[in-house]
């Protein structure tokens, strides 16, 4: 057993370091995978993934930046070869250990990401590809655009817990919460104007399915795996919550970022910001002090940015999805039915949440209840 190095996962420079990286020496063995793709050619990406393979003793000496770029590059042949069928590590089994060594050298998943397929992956002519599309290089794109502000907003999400809903800063870092939010509905915008639902449906669907690594499936690298949900629960869903939505989104859990998966641990138990701010506007909200009203309406702006989000993002989803019913669930393990449920449990916390705030409004403040119910 390796320890597992503590590494900074935000350090400005990390993305393009690991972009650059190369060292399984694979840029031409890549550039031939969306061909062997093509022609359904097994053999041949098995036999591209054992001529990039590293030995687990190089992998034990590398840092982060190499055993990402490897695992990332190894990624891309196993859900290449499980879009044609086989259990690509059935084929391939000696790349087991390697696979694990990376995932533990990382503190991640023994498999590719989104970080690794997308936000780790050079645009331009070494982008890491399963098909010859553009369509595709455009959905990585849409993944890369909402990363790093997304990053941000989780970081002032998580420095919330330390401020009082009533300190004039609360409102003020739930704003650029909502601002930093903002590009998830860029993305949606540039998935409608490049990508068909006939392309995700038929030509990229099918390279994210879950593969076997040691008798564990890990989901290929979806769109889901995003930290959304942790906004969620941040926001709103740490006790508003209904089941479906808690059991997906734990299943996404080992797939971000140590320090995303520590926050999720340590949020466990306590109130969302939406169930603080509710509680500081105290039994008469028309007395609540002018600060708490604007923690408020700062609340109600970033659950409309993730509602205009999810609502976009369901329009697409369905599209593809009515397409072909060869999928009855999403590569994260969802279904769009889930979708809709998930939208509309942010749209009604949004709605709760913003009643207090109301001019002239005489309600009274968003009650605790069961975002599930009714
Ligand atoms: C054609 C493009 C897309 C389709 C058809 C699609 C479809 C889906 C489906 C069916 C789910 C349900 C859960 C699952 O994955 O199993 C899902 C979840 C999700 N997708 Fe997408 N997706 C697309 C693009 C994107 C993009 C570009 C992003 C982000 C930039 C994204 C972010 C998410 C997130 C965060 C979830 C988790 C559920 C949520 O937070 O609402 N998706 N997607």
């Amino acid at each position: 057993m390796h320890p597992s190095p503590t590494i900074d996962y935000e350090r400005p420079a990390l993305t393009a370091e690991v972009q650059a990286a190369d060292p399984l020496h694979a840029d031409p063995v890549i550039a031939t995978v969306p061909a062997l793709n093509n022609k359904g050619d097994v053999a041949g990406l098995i036999a591209a993934m054992r001529a990039i393979a590293p030995m687990a003793g190089t992998v034990a000496g590398w840092g982060p930046v190499e055993c990402l770029a490897a695992m990332r590059d190894l990624g891309l042949i196993i859900g290449s070869v499980k879009r044609h069928g086989p259990e690509p590590l059935n084929l391939a089994p000696e790349l087991v250990p390697v696979l694990q060594l990376l995932g533990e050298r990382t503190d991640m998943v023994p498999r590719d990401t989104i970080l690794h397929y997308t936000v780790w992956n050079p645009a331009g002519p070494r982008q890491r590809m399963y098909t010859d599309d553009q369509q595709e290089g455009h959905l990585q794109e849409s993944v890369r655009i909402v990363f790093p502000d997304l990053q941000k907003a989780l970081g002032r999400l998580e420095g919330l817990s330390d401020l009082a809903p009533a300190d004039a800063l609360f409102a003020v870092h739930l704003g650029e919460v909502a601002e930093l939010l903002q590009p998830t509905v860029e993305s949606m915008a540039l998935v409608s104007r490049h990508v068909t639902p006939a392309f995700f449906a038929h030509g990229l669907r099918p390279y994210l399915e879950a593969a076997r690594i040691d008798g564990v499936d890990y989901f290929g690298p979806a769109a889901a795996q995003l930290p959304m949900w942790l906004v969620d629960k941040a926001l709103w869903a740490n006790d508003h919550n209904d089941t479906e939505y808690e059991e997906f989104l734990l299943n996404l859990v080992p797939y971000s970022l140590p320090r995303w998966r520590r926050m999720h641990a340590n949020l466990a138990g306590g109130p969302s910001l939406a169930g603080r701010v509710v509680a500081a506007f105290g039994p008469d909200p028309e007395r609540a002090p002018i600060a708490v009203r604007n923690s408020a309406a700062a609340l109600v702006r970033a659950l409309r940015v993730v509602v205009m989000f999810r609502g976009r993002h369901l329009g697409i989803a369905r599209q593809v999805y009515e397409l072909d019913d060869t999928y009855t669930e999403g590569s994260g393990g969802g279904s769009v039915d889930l979708l809709r449920q998930i939208l509309n449990l942010t749209k009604e916390n949004a709605r709760l949440s913003g009643r207090p705030t109301e001019p002239g409004s005489a309600t009274r403040p968003p009650a605790q209840r069961s975002a599930g119910q009714g």
